[in-house]
């Protein structure tokens, strides 16, 4: 819920304090009811709101793609005043929210928008839009071991399903690892908790692919909009994983 003058000065009505004195002077209507209260709470994508009997403009969807770094929050809000992935969209208008979530301490791809619609297809189980991540453990794992988090490991949830699983880099120096999973779940905390599962916790997750979006040439802490072939190409994968799985 937001303060009705700020989603008219959001909606391009007029700045904030013109929208103020417009409420005041009763030319709002919310659900076709003068509204004169400043500070009254709507919904702009369940009220509807109009000025001087006018609807006011939609919000323009927006979809964006951010490089999450690590120790940052995936939510709007933090009570406890920790660094939010809305804090590096600098100059981002409108309200935008995280498309699935990303731990405190897992970094990479993470997208954000304001159309319900397209988070719901993107995060929907039903549909199985792949995501690659890289995983850095201690030492070198066995190739068994990547067979059986490629084969499905059991989790208090219920056994995983298939995943595709490559190594990226092995460093004999500093002894450790990266290995490439792609999953095409999205259940909490889930890398981590395969990587545990097979006696190999690991010591930094990145996601690096979303579909077909990848982060290449994308720095960390730094974001930038989706062209809308990548939004349409994105809605058409999440509509085939779909079609997929209720054909199996
Ligand atoms: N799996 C995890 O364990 N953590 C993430 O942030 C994403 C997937």
């Amino acid at each position: 819920m937001e303060r009705l003058q700020k989603v008219l000065a959001q909606a391009g009505v007029a700045s904030r304090r013109k929208c103020e004195e417009m409420i005041a002077a009763g030319k709002v209507q919310v659900n076709d009811e003068t509204v004169t209260e400043l500070g009254f709470k709507v919904d702009p994508a369940v009220d509807s709101i109009k000025v001087n009997g006018r609807p006011i403009a939609k919000e323009q969807h927006v979809y964006i793609l951010l490089n999450k770094p690590k120790g940052v929050i995936t939510s709007a809000t933090d009570p406890g005043g920790r660094k939010t992935v809305l804090d590096y969209l600098h100059g981002v208008k409108e309200r935008v929210y995280p498309v699935g979530r990303l731990d405190y301490d897992t970094e990479g791809l993470l997208l954000l928008t304001n159309d319900g619609e397209w988070a719901y297809m993107l995060t929907h189980p039903k549909h199985h839009v792949p995501k690659t991540y890289h995983a850095t453990v201690k030492g070198m794992p066995h190739g068994s071991v990547l067979e059986k988090l490629a084969s499905g490991v059991k989790l208090k949830d219920g056994m995983t399903a298939p995943a595709e699983v490559d190594y990226v880099d092995v460093d004999p120096e500093k002894k450790s690892s990266v290995i490439s999973i792609t999953i095409h779940e999205g259940r909490n905390r889930q890398v981590r908790r395969m990587f545990e599962a097979v006696g190999y916790p690991l010591e930094r997750l990145k996601r690096v692919r979303f579909g077909s979006i990848t982060l290449d040439g994308l720095k960390r802490g730094k974001f930038r909009n989706l062209s809308k072939e990548e939004v349409t190409e994105l809605r058409r994968l999440a509509e085939k994983s779909h079609n997929v799985q209720n054909t199996d």
